[in-house]
């Protein structure tokens, strides 16, 4: 039978948050529905509500969350029923060229659940990054769900589902951080301060917290760095060399998306150093870098997106470094709310006040 339960809905661009009943469908072939526990307010959503991702209104938004599975479909063996699962955007399909190289983050064929979600007038709900997670049900393709330990906060982990997997996935999966190396973090919001946290996992000894905003320096020196840089006040490159010896640090990674920012992280790396671009850009911005200095340096610059994550590899594992005190997830969940307190959440999102507002459904 179908359900019927609440979500958080924007039916047109700009227009307000509302709590309104979504039917949930029976799970179909490959898909699972799942009873959301939590679900972080990421600025996607956002980008959502203003039109910036896409023009298929009404959307059903949120998308970092960890819930229960309550039914399955037909042929599912990846999840089964009373499972915590924390969801992922995409399910590869493990056929296509990336998949078959053992590259499925890179899947061409990723899938959603088939059958929509609707309101109770039968329109058709377009989920957030196929997800829609604001909500107390919500229907996903099966390999969305990834399976992790139940006897953790679920507000914490679920933030692997997103912002904080970036964060962490761009020291430990793309810049492939070792023990002892010197990394740097351009922009400590929640993305860079995981990024900080991954670094400090993977077991860099000197973490630089580079930000314009003496308050995320500070907040970033409490969750990992071990030295921090007002660039406002101090030349980012100069300072992190002057860290580093005079040399540079061997990964710096860009977390705000920026070109200017961009160029200081190609000029504060070593010499074949590593420069991790995982701040997102807006389309169209351009960079300008001397070719010889590209040639010269050596080393690599990367894109990563989504933290090269694998979920079936990487959030079980990060629940238990977390479970185990490496990775403190705990401090990235600033408050938790309701789905009334969405709206409050986007205004505190945006002036930069939280890492993370939680809501618990
Ligand atoms: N130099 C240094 N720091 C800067 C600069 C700058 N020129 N401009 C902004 N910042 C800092 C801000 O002060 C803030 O602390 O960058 C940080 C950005 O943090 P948030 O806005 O909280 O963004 P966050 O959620 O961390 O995401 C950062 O990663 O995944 C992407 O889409 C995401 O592009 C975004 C980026
Ligand atoms: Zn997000
Ligand atoms: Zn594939």
């Amino acid at each position: 039978m179908p359900q019927t339960v609440k979500g958080v809905v924007v039916r047109a661009k700009d227009a307000p948050l509302e709590i309104v009943d979504i039917v949930v469908p029976d799970p179909g072939p490959g898909e699972a529905v799942v009873d959301i526990l939590t679900c972080g307010v990421c600025h996607t959503d956002l980008h959502y509500v203003h039109g910036g991702v896409g023009d298929d209104f009404p959307y059903l938004l949120g998308h970092e969350a960890t819930g229960v599975v309550s039914a399955t479909g037909e042929g599912v063996t990846e999840v089964e029923v009373g499972q915590r699962v924390i969801l992922n955007w995409r399910a590869v399909c493990g056929q296509c060229r990336a998949c078959a190289k053992g590259q499925p983050q890179y899947c061409f064929n990723t899938h959603n659940a088939e059958q929509k979600m609707t309101l109770t007038d039968g329109t058709e709900l377009s989920p957030a990054l196929g997800i829609g997670a604001f909500a107390e049900k919500t229907l996903v393709a099966a390999g969305q769900c990834t399976p992790v330990r139940d006897d953790v906060d679920a507000a914490a982990v679920g933030l692997l589902g997103c912002g904080i997997m970036a964060g962490v996935g761009a020291a430990i999966n793309t810049a492939q951080v070792q023990r002892g190396e010197s990394v740097a973090v351009i922009g400590c919001g929640g993305v860079g301060v995981a990024a900080i946290q991954g670094a400090r996992l993977a077991g860099a000894t000197t973490i630089i917290a580079v930000d314009i905003d003496q308050t995320k320096v500070d907040q970033a020196l409490r969750l990992g760095a071990t030295h921090g840089v007002n660039s406002r006040e101090e030349d980012a490159v100069e300072a992190i060399r002057a860290l580093t010896g005079g040399f540079g640090a061997d990964v710096v990674i860009e977390a705000i998306g920026r070109p200017e920012t961009y160029e200081q992280a190609f000029y504060a790396r070593d010499l074949a150093g590593r420069v991790v671009l995982v701040g997102v850009p807006t389309p169209g911005m351009r960079l300008d870098l001397p070719l010889d200095d590209v040639f010269g340096r050596g080393g690599s610059l990367k894109s990563s997106w989504y933290g090269d994550c694998l979920p079936s590899r990487d959030f079980p594992m990060l629940v238990e470094q977390y479970r185990l005190g490496r990775l403190d997830l705990d401090a990235f969940v600033s408050e938790r709310i309701g789905l009334a307190d969405i709206d409050e959440a986007f205004v505190k999102m945006s002036k930069g006040q939280v890492l993370r507002s939680v809501v618990e459904v």
